[in-house]
């Protein structure tokens, strides 16, 4: 497998976790799939408010069907074999005032970020998808309307690459990413020196 190399000297955690969608339909005990919750809750947030909630059809569930039809053909094709789907939320207001949240879904990305951390570090595949019907994913799960749906993520047992086609296939290896010259600015947006 092709390496990754950090600039600066960060945990390996950080720069060996990537999204692989070789998975090999088969689900996750609870055990499992609450670990992951659990990482997630500890999640830092503004004002503490924890405004995530995750909504999850396990592949041998009544639900599983509902949740695969929401994803793009793209993405059905490869998560179809994860061993479950959770779809991640947002509360837009804080809950101890009913103010709206300017954080809420940055703060449910960080309790993604924990989520996909502790998934990689157990050895499974956590991807997570923008490839679906927002909208439909809101009414099927009979979301209340201050909840914000942010994306849906695939987790299961990692595969062999022959589960996936061809052009997936070629894909399937962790990504670089863009030098820090190129988001790191100094006192005015893109300055650099
Ligand atoms: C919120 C979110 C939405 C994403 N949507 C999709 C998607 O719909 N389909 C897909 O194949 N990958 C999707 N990805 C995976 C990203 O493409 C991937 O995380 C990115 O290329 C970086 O690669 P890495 O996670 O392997 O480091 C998504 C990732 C995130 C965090």
């Amino acid at each position: 497998m092709q390496k990754r190399k950090a600039a600066y000297p960060i945990l390996d955690l950080l720069k060996d976790r990537w999204s692989p969608r070789a998975m090999a339909g088969e689900s996750l005990s609870h055990e499992e799939l609450y670990t992951l919750f659990e990482a997630a809750r500890w999640a830092p947030s503004s004002f503490n408010n924890q405004p995530w909630s995750f909504v999850h059809a396990d592949r041998d569930s009544e639900y599983w069907n509902t949740f695969l039809d929401l994803l793009t053909p793209q993405n059905r094709r490869w998560a179809d074999k994860a061993g479950v789907l959770i779809v991640v939320l947002s509360r837009s207001l804080f809950f101890y005032d009913d103010r709206p949240s300017r954080t809420h879904s940055f703060d449910t990305g960080a309790a993604l970020e924990n989520l996909a951390l502790q998934g990689y570090s157990m050895g499974l595949v956590v991807h997570g998808m923008e490839g679906f019907d927002y909208e439909r994913a809101h009414q099927v799960l009979k979301a209340p309307k201050e909840y914000t749906v942010e994306a849906i993520f695939a987790v299961g047992k990692p595969s062999s690459l022959s589960v996936l086609p061809e052009e997936l296939q070629v894909r399937e290896k962790p990504s670089d990413r863009k030098p820090i010259e190129q988001f790191v600015f100094k006192g005015i947006f893109g300055k650099t020196t």
